[in-house]
């Protein structure tokens, strides 16, 4: 049967500002936290620590989650590739008249240890079952990303921090084709074995159908517990709400949305966004399922952010409530 309760994680602010084409300003990002989280989610991915020469949209990482650190009633990851501090050293002044040269260490922090600087209290790690994607993706093949997680898994454990990972690719690749299950079920245990809480199922370009996703799933299933998996599904090809019930009808109850269906990936040219998490929320009820979110305050969440990017909702059931 279906879970009774649902987890829905909002991925907007992160996987959906990531992509586009405008930065939004800070405050805009803040707001749409804040909207989000009034609306009963229980988790909203808030931004990532990641390069900003590779993700220019969250350059503001820093800010944004200090300013959103103390909300309460849902928790907020962030997305962290590595562990990182810089240490460099820098002359700070000279004395001529003691012919003293001072020098100070600085740190700059960045990755996890900025995340938890800037207040986070739960991070994200993304591997893929790609090799061509972790390239393109975090500049390094899956064997070295693991490593770097696993310094990642280990520093949060030390701090008593959540670690959620990600599998992306798990159907189809942008430059591989189709992905075996097997390769997906190998990086999922490599990252639950490492101590992540939750496994996050990537279908980063949308190309599975239930055809795919279901002997993806079953190999998944097969080495890493179902209440420990999420699926998290881009909606390319408008494949998500029958992979999502697909996932749920084999024991899923954690599924990623964006709100609006904002997004995509930066560096899988034509994905588009998560499915919408107006979508998803209309889907369950129509189930039975309890979500604990409020659709018209998700709505409203939605209609402030696509009026501050110019852009149409890509929830169908919110144009269609907005009409009504
Ligand atoms: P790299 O270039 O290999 O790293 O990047 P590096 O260690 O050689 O450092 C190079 C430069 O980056 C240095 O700066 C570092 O300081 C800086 P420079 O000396 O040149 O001025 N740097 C950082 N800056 C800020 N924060 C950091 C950081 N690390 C290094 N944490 C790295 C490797 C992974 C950092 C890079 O490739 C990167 O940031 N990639 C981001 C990829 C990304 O965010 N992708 C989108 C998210 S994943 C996704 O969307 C899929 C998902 O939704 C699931 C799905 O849909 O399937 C999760
Ligand atoms: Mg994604």
């Amino acid at each position: 049967g279906i879970p009774r309760f649902v987890k829905i994680v909002e991925v907007g602010p992160r996987d959906g500002l990531q992509n586009e084409k405008n930065t939004v300003p800070t405050g805009v990002k803040v707001e749409l936290i804040r909207r989000l989280v009034s609306s009963g989610l229980p988790v909203v991915e808030a931004t990532s620590f990641v390069s900003p020469k590779w993700v220019p949209q969250l350059a503001d990482a820093r800010d944004v989650m200090e300013a959103v650190r103390d909300l309460e009633g849902a928790r907020l990851p962030v997305l962290t590739p590595n562990l990182k501090v810089i240490l460099q050293r820098s002359i700070l002044f000279q004395q001529c008249h003691a012919s003293v040269i001072s020098s100070n260490l600085w740190v700059y922090l960045q990755g996890f240890e900025a995340a938890i600087a800037a207040g986070a209290k739960e991070v994200a790690i993304f591997a893929s079952a790609s090799e061509a994607f972790s390239k393109s993706n975090i500049n390094c093949s899956i064997e070295d990303s693991l490593v770097r997680y696993r310094a990642v898994a280990h520093a949060a454990k030390v701090l008593s921090i959540p670690v959620r990972g990600y599998v992306s690719c798990v159907v189809g690749c942008p430059v591989e084709g189709a992905i075996p299950p097997s390769k997906v079920a190998y990086v999922a245990k490599e990252l639950h074995d490492m101590g992540c809480f939750e496994i996050s199922l990537g279908d980063t370009i949308g190309v599975g159908t239930p055809g795919t996703v279901v002997p993806m799933l079953e190999a998944v299933m097969a080495v890493v517990p179902v209440e420990k998996l999420a699926v998290h599904l881009h909606d390319t090809y408008g494949q998500s709400l029958p992979n999502i019930l697909i996932s749920l009808q084999m024991g899923i109850s954690t599924v990623d949305c964006s709100v609006a269906g904002l997004g995509g990936c930066p560096y899988a040219k034509g994905a588009s966004g998560n499915v919408a998490t107006e979508d998803v929320v209309y889907m369950l009820s129509g189930l039975g399922v309890e979500t604990n979110v409020d659709l018209r305050k998700l709505m409203l969440a939605g209609d402030f952010i696509n009026k501050h990017l110019g852009r149409p909702s890509g929830s169908k059931t919110a144009i269609a409530l907005n009409r009504i």
